[in-house]
C-alpha cells in the first residue's frame, strides 16, 4: 500500500491519546477503511494489524496506575502483532501500528496505544496468532466520549522535549526537510511519554537512536522508535524528500537516507 503522505502527516497534528469512548460504532464505510489499512499496510514483513470488533469487556481492565487510565466503552480495538523471529520486530511493529493509528485519526477516530497494561488472555481469545507471533500493543478505536476531545477539535497541549534535547549532532535548520521531519517526530506518542528517541543529523540522512538500553513500562523503546521513524519519514516526504531506511545496531535504531 502507498502511504497517503499528506493525510497521515496532517493526522500527526490531530492525534492524541484518548481513553474514554462514547461506545458509538463507526459506520460501515469507516469500518471498511480501517479494515483495509489493517490488511494492506504491511511495510515490513513480520508485523501486522488486526481489527477486533466486539471487544471483550475484560481487555482494558487493569489498565490503571498513576500514568494509566482505564479505557472505557471502545467499540473496537486493533491488535499490533509481531513475529518474534523477524528482524527488528519491535521497531517494525511500532512503524506499522502508527500508520494504522494515523489512518484512523485521518478518518476522525480516536485511539490510544496501549503497550503493557491490558489483559492478554482475552486478547489471545479474540486474535489468532501464528507460531512465533506476539501481540506487542493494542489500541482502542472509536469516538471520544467528550465532544471536545474528538479528533480535530482538541486543543491539546503537548508535553514534549525541545528539539535541542533530542538532537545529538548536526543542525536542525540546515535543511527545511530536517526541521519538518523532526517537528513531526517531536509530538509522536511514546509509552509513558518517555520520548526515548535521539537524532544525529548528517548531510542527507538522519539517524534515530534510543536514549537507553533499559526497558520499562513493559514496552520496548524500539517500538517507540519505530513510531518515530514513520513520523520522521512523513515529515521528510511532505517536503518532497523520499528516502530509505537501514536498520542499525541498538541503541542506534535506523538511518533514513534521502535518495
Ligand atoms: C507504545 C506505547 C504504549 C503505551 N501504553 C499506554 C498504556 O499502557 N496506557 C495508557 O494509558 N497510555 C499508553 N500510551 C499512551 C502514552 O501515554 C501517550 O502516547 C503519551 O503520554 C503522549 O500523549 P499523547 O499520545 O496524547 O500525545 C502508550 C503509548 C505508546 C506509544
Amino acid at each position: 500500500m502507498e502511504i497517503p503522505v499528506k493525510s497521515w502527516y496532517d493526522a500527526i497534528f490531530l492525534r492524541h491519546s484518548q481513553r474514554r469512548y462514547s461506545g458509538e460504532v463507526p459506520d460501515d464505510e469507516v469500518t471498511a477503511r480501517i479494515e483495509k489499512v489493517c490488511n494492506d499496510f504491511r511495510p515490513f514483513s513480520g508485523a501486522r494489524a488486526v481489527l477486533v470488533r466486539n471487544p471483550s469487556k475484560d481487555v482494558f481492565k487493569g489498565a490503571v496506575g498513576e500514568l494509566f487510565y482505564k479505557v472505557k466503552e471502545t467499540p473496537y480495538y486493533i491488535a499490533f502483532i509481531g513475529d518474534m523471529d523477524a528482524p527488528n520486530v519491535q521497531t517494525i511493529t511500532g512503524y506499522l501500528g502508527e500508520g494504522v493509528i494515523l489512518e484512523a485519526t485521518a478518518l476522525g477516530l480516536n485511539t490510544c496505544w496501549v503497550g503493557g497494561f491490558y489483559r492478554r488472555e482475552p486478547v489471545m481469545e479474540q486474535v489468532s496468532l501464528k507460531d512465533g507471533e506476539r501481540v506487542l500493543g493494542i489500541t482502542p478505536i472509536g469516538y471520544s466520549k467528550k465532544e471536545t476531545d474528538r479528533v480535530g477539535v482538541s486543543s491539546k497541549q503537548y508535553r514534549r522535549k525541545n528539539l535541542d534535547k533530542l538532537v545529538l549532532s548536526g543542525d536542525v535548520d540546515d535543511k527545511k526537510w530536517v526541521r519538518t521531519a523532526l517537528e513531526a517526530v517531536r509530538i509522536a506518542p511514546s509509552a509513558a511519554n518517555r520520548q526515548p528517541w535521539r537524532f544525529k543529523i548528517d548531510r542527507d540522512a538522519i539517524t534515530v537512536s534510543a536514549n537507553s538500553k533499559r526497558e520499562g513500562f513493559n514496552v520496548s523503546r524500539k517500538l517507540d522508535c519505530g513510531i518515530a521513524m514513520l513520523h520522521l519519514e512523513l515529515g521528510a516526504r511532505v517536503e518532497g524528500m523520499s528516502g530509505d531506511w537501514k536498520f542499525l545496531v541498538y541503541p542506534d535504531v535506523a538511518i533514513h537516507k534521502i535518495k
